[in-house]
């Protein structure tokens, strides 16, 4: 593994404080967030992994339902899935709050979630929900209940895991002979592309390349048999598997053609990761500008979509409540909190909140389109968002 990019001292994403955690003398805790090259699997990952036990709890506050973008794409998955594979039974390996389980018949459909907060929600509507994590005594425990299962899904959870391998197996154990895998995760060139160095955080342990999972696959006898570009998550791929025993599905096209995409764009060659550092270097001191420039102005700052995402950007090119008033957002349990970190207070989104800011920061810029739509008459009343991505810019 070779090292090419450090993002300094991260507090744990997704640990939004309480006012008591706050002023409590526990002191937060940090880690130094480092990504490293693996150059012979071509995997791109964070190099001190945290356990799952301390990331996903039953606290856990990220839901997946926060946004119209999402809610579509699992609407618009879910017909797809029913129409084209017309499976007996899907399995999903974090379910979160069942945005995507609740298009299937509960009699159809088993959910993994470990957070309990969130598993507590899927059994409430019905759903048969495992609260553990994904490893191989559960997918034991779920064969002998029950024998085929002919697809799996999980979407933005495999990434979470650091091994791998066990992944796969404990996948490979339960998926029946024809059955389908699809995966869905961040997609490693658009990160790089758009210098989006917030998709590195303590939970994100891999950022996914379709060469690194086709290398992956090898070793468990499956393989890639359709690749999907996707918009959601600042643009995510999505990847159908199969096993290699498997005939009855061909090879489409679009592998080889985003297989080439990549090789073009030299993301198997750590010259290519350099590049990104320094890309990502200047991000930060451009950034930082940006905002000491509308400070000096005494402008008012506020952020817009308390993410993960943005505890990294935020840490580490050390913007703090000093010049951020507070974020907005939707979701129940971040609100009320503070940022882990840099400690902005997050309210609970309304329109109001919006009145007699001069700049917002897009701390969910992969909401973009759904957020200016939304913010109009903020927009139109002169506001202005700032963003780093592709490059930090006022828009
Ligand atoms: P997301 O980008 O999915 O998160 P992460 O980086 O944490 O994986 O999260 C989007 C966040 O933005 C989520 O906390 C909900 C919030 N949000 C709003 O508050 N309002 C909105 O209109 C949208 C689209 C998102």
């Amino acid at each position: 593994m070779k090292k090419f990019l450090n993002l300094g001292k991260q507090p744990f994403a997704n640990k939004y404080l309480s006012k008591k955690e706050l002023l409590s003398k526990k002191k937060e805790q940090f880690y130094e967030l480092q990504i490293g090259f693996d150059v012979k699997s071509k995997l791109v990952s964070i190099l001190n992994t945290v356990s799952s036990k301390k990331m996903f709890d039953n606290k856990y506050p990220y839901r997946s339902s926060m946004s119209l973008t999402m809610r579509d794409s699992f609407k618009e998955l879910s017909v797809f899935i029913k129409k084209k594979f017309k499976p007996n039974l899907i399995l999903e390996i974090g379910s979160n709050d069942g945005s995507l389980i609740k298009h299937f018949k509960k009699d159809k459909a088993l959910c993994v979630e470990p957070c309990k907060n969130l598993a507590k929600i899927t059994k409430k509507k019905g759903f048969k929900t495992y609260s553990e994590y994904w490893n191989k005594s559960l997918a034991k425990k779920i064969k002998s209940k029950f024998k085929k299962i002919d697809l799996i899904y999980s979407a933005n959870t495999l990434s979470h895991i650091p091994n791998l391998d066990s992944v796969f197996k404990s996948i490979s154990y339960v998926l029946s002979e024809n059955g389908v895998l699809i995966i869905e995760d961040p997609s490693l060139m658009e990160c790089l592309k758009k210098t989006a160095y917030d998709q590195f955080y303590n939970e994100h342990i891999y950022v996914f390349s379709l060469i690194s999972i086709i290398n992956l696959m090898k070793k468990h006898n499956l393989e890639v048999f359709d690749v999907k570009k996707l918009k959601t998550h600042g643009g995510s791929m999505r990847y159908f598997i199969k096993r290699k025993s498997n005939k009855n599905l061909r090879i489409n096209k679009n592998v080889q053609k985003y297989l080439n995409e990549e090789l073009n764009f030299k993301i198997d060659k750590f010259e290519t990761y350099i590049k990104f550092r320094k890309r990502v270097e200047v991000s930060k001191q451009k950034l930082i500008d940006i905002f000491h420039s509308l400070k000096k102005r005494n402008k008012k700052i506020i952020g817009y979509g308390s993410t993960a995402k943005s505890v990294t950007v935020l840490n580490y090119c050390k913007i703090n409540n000093q010049i951020i008033d507070y974020f907005v957002d939707t979701t129940p349990d971040k609100t009320n909190k503070y940022m882990p970190g840099t400690h902005i207070y997050i309210k609970k989104y309304h329109k109001n909140l919006l009145n007699n800011i001069d700049y917002i920061f897009l701390g969910a810029w992969n909401f973009k389109k759904e957020i200016f739509k939304k913010e109009k008459k903020f927009i139109k009343k002169g506001g202005r968002f700032i963003s780093h991505i592709p490059k930090p810019n006022i828009i």
